[in-house]
Formats: C-alpha cells, sequence, structure tokens
C-alpha cells in the first residue's frame, strides 16, 4: 500500500514530485490513526520530544506560539477552539506511525526527514505560510480545510513575528476538504493554510533537501580536513613579463583547475554525502569505538541469529548506501563503514525496514556479520527475539 492511492508511481513522479500539488481522496481507505490525540499531548509532556502549540489568537494578538514539553495544565486551559498542537518525529517514538513510511518508499528513503503529527481543535490552524521541502499531508481524523496559494520565495512578504513565518497576504486558488485517509501532497514554497472544520488530527510526511548555502561549507570543510600544509597554490611555470599587482586570467584559471581538482573527487563527493543525509535529526552521530569490533560480539550476534533472533532497523535510525568502485559503502546515522558487496541483500533489506534472519545471513562471510555488530554497537540496529517489541 502506498500513499498514492490508485495513481501509477510514474505518473505522480512525472507530473506531480517537486512540481504541482495533488489531492488524492481516500489514498489509504479506512484509515485509523495509530495514535490517538491523548497519546499526543502524552507525547508533548516529554521534555525529549519536540512540541509546539500554534493558537490562532491571545487577547488582541494573533498568532501565538509556544513550545514544549508541556503540563496537563496547559491542555486544560487552552479551550475547545482555535489552537494546534505540533509533535515532530512522532515516528521515531511509535513503531505503528514508523510503519507509514513504508507507505513512500517509491521516494528515497535518505530524503524523508520525519512524520510531524498535528492536532487542531475546531479552527485551529497555523496560519497561511510556505515550506521549503515536499509535504504529504494525511488525513488521520477528523475534517481539515486546506486553501492553496501561490508559488512563494524569500522574496514574498511575511507578517513580522518574532516566532514564525506567516505570509502577509494569502489568497485561495484551490479548496480542498480533507477527510480520514485523503492525501494532500505539496511540493516546496506553495502557500498552504489548513484550518480545522472538526477536531482532528493531520500526519505530515516530510522530506528533506540540503541547502546548497549548507552544503557548500560543510562539504568544502569535509575535503579541507585532510588537505596537508604543502598541498596549496603553485605556478611552477609562471612565465617572463609579470606585471607587479595584477592578477590575470591566467592566475585565475590557474586558481580554478587547481580548486576544482581539489574539490571534485566523487568518491569524497559520495562519502560525505551519504554521511551528511543520514545524520540523525536528533542525537549526535555515533563514535566508533575500536571494542566494538571485537570479535565476541560477533560470536554472540551469530548465536542469537542462530537462535531465531532477528535484526531490525531501529526508530528514528537513517541508513543508506553506494557502491563505489568494488565496494559497499554504508551510511549508518552519519557514520561510513566500507565493506564488501557481499552485504548488499541484507542492507537493502534494512533500509526497507524489513528484518533480517540467519536465513538471509547464510553463505554470507564473516565481513557482513562483522558489519551489523558493528551497526547494533552504532544503535542503527537492534537484535530482537521476536519482530514484535519495537519492531517496524
Ligand atoms: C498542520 O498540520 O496544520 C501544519 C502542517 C503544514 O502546514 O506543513
Ligand atoms: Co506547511
Amino acid at each position: 500500500m502506498n500513499l498514492l492511492g490508485n495513481l501509477p508511481i510514474a505518473t505522480f513522479l512525472k507530473d506531480y514530485w517537486q512540481k504541482q500539488p495533488l489531492l488524492i481522496k481516500q489514498a489509504l481507505p479506512r484509515f485509523e490513526a495509530p495514535i490517538s490525540p491523548d497519546e499526543l499531548a502524552g507525547l508533548a509532556l516529554e521534555p525529549e520530544i519536540e512540541s509546539r502549540i500554534i493558537q490562532t489568537q491571545v487577547g488582541n494578538q494573533p498568532w501565538a506560539l509556544r513550545r514544549g514539553p508541556f503540563s496537563e495544565e496547559t491542555f486544560a486551559e487552552l479551550g475547545d477552539k482555535d489552537w494546534t498542537l505540533l509533535v515532530q518525529a512522532v515516528d521515531h517514538w511509535v513503531p505503528e506511525v514508523a510503519e507509514l513510511l513504508n507507505t513512500v518508499s517509491f521516494l528515497p528513503s535518505w530524503r524523508l526527514d520525519d512524520i510531524m503529527i498535528s492536532f487542531a481543535a475546531t479552527g485551529g490552524s497555523v496560519g497561511p505560510h510556505y515550506d521549503n521541502y515536499d509535504v504529504f499531508l494525511l488525513q488521520a481524523e477528523g475534517t481539515r480545510e486546506w486553501q492553496l496559494g501561490g508559488h512563494c520565495d524569500s522574496d514574498t512578504p511575511l507578517i513580522c513575528h518574532p516566532d514564525l513565518q506567516i505570509l502577509e497576504q494569502f489568497s485561495a486558488e484551490q479548496t480542498y476538504t480533507l477527510e480520514p485517509g485523503d492525501v494532500l501532497y505539496l511540493p516546496p514554497q506553495i502557500a498552504h493554510y489548513g484550518v480545522a472544520l472538526t477536531p482532528g488530527m493531520t500526519f505530515s510526511i516530510g522530506f528533506r533537501a540540503p541547502a546548497y548555502a549548507d552544503m557548500i561549507g560543510l562539504y568544502a570543510d569535509f575535503i579541507a580536513s585532510e588537505l596537508v600544509a604543502e598541498q596549496r597554490y603553485h605556478d611552477p611555470e609562471l612565465e617572463e613579463n609579470v606585471k607587479p599587482g595584477k592578477i590575470d586570467a591566467t592566475t585565475l584559471n590557474r586558481l580554478r583547475q587547481q580548486l576544482l581538482k581539489v574539490i571534485d573527487q566523487p568518491d569524497k563527493l559520495a562519502q560525505w554525502f551519504g554521511e551528511h543525509m543520514t545524520e540523525p535529526k536528533y542525537s549526535t552521530p555515533p563514535v566508533l569505538a575500536k571494542e566494538q569490533l571485537e570479535p565476541a560480539a560477533i560470536t554472540e550476534i551469530s548465536n542469537l541469529l542462530q537462535q531465531g533472533y532477528q535484526i531490525i532497523l531501529n526508530l528514528g535510525a537513517r541508513l543508506a548506501y553506494s557502491e563505489i568502485n568494488q565496494e559497499l559503502l554504508v551510511f549508518a546515522d552519519g557514520v561510513s563503514v566500507t565493506t564488501s558487496k557481499e552485504a548488499l541483500p541484507i542492507i537493502q533489506q534494512l533500509c526497507e525496514r524489513h528484518p533480517v534472519t540467519w536465513h538471509h545471513l547464510q553463505s554470507k562471510s564473516e565481513a557482513v556479520l562483522t558489519l551489523l555488530a558493528t551497526l547494533c554497537a552504532m544503535e542503527t540496529v537492534t537484535i530482537h527475539d521476536d519482530d514484535t517489541d519495537g519492531s517496524i
């Protein structure tokens, strides 16, 4: 089951992905929310979970933002109208919510960000705004009206607000009413304005797209960290008739060629990009300790798998891979591990959020077990005695 209903994936990718909005009525027919509004409010009490409440008006002031964690009293004070609770990365905490990630498996998993869930009381809204990311809005409970406007960018005027980026002007070009099981896909930069007609929940399956401004700096730092002091501008072919003070075209071209040569290393780019795109959203990347690769751990994992245990991808873990030359580069929560291509089907299995069992490992060499032991030590995967506890 995917989020596109009956629409062929190829049609979605060709005509809509990153191009234009799409309403998919009953994309998930008979959908029942795997979390209740009370459970969502319970998550917003936890200090390690990012949550916000947006009220459309407080006193004379429109649009107020409060950041969690909240207390039960906060919810008692809010009344029954005009507020929205937003809880980030619910897929990191609730396995049944994480299962919904499989409904967008026609898109690269490293492009996924998280599943944010909002509960809105009647009239609740976060205001007209635009996002720089693609999002699938799945109506999980109640009804919400979505008005869509035009294309926005960083020149589009916003109201003056310390915390929220709300559009100064909004005019609806399309209006949709979403009911449970309906999905609205929005590409980046499309103005949108959702208002709850009845109390209900919307699941936002959001994507990440790294900004050029961040990538340029981070990739340059990654390359620079491996350069040594003697690697620097050089001009052994300097010719006579130099004009003191003049930086001529030959010099600039020489500089350009030297810098491009340092930057244009496809294997380095692949390593950096895989590490960057699998960086965890909330925790810092794990540090690999030498003892984590000790043979004892490998023997233990092998024994447990033979007893029927399974290896599963942890909630919130980020896993990807690239095939580089004759090797497999595995990216796990911001760290890259080089291994043999023999591990490819196992890694693909985990990327699809399917458990790995002893059956999958038979006839594989110790290198594959070593990789799994490493991923266990990094807490990207866990070994379980069945697939019910925490498995997705
Ligand atoms: C909401 O759930 O109301 C906000 C989601 C969004 O606009 O991105
Ligand atoms: Co939005």
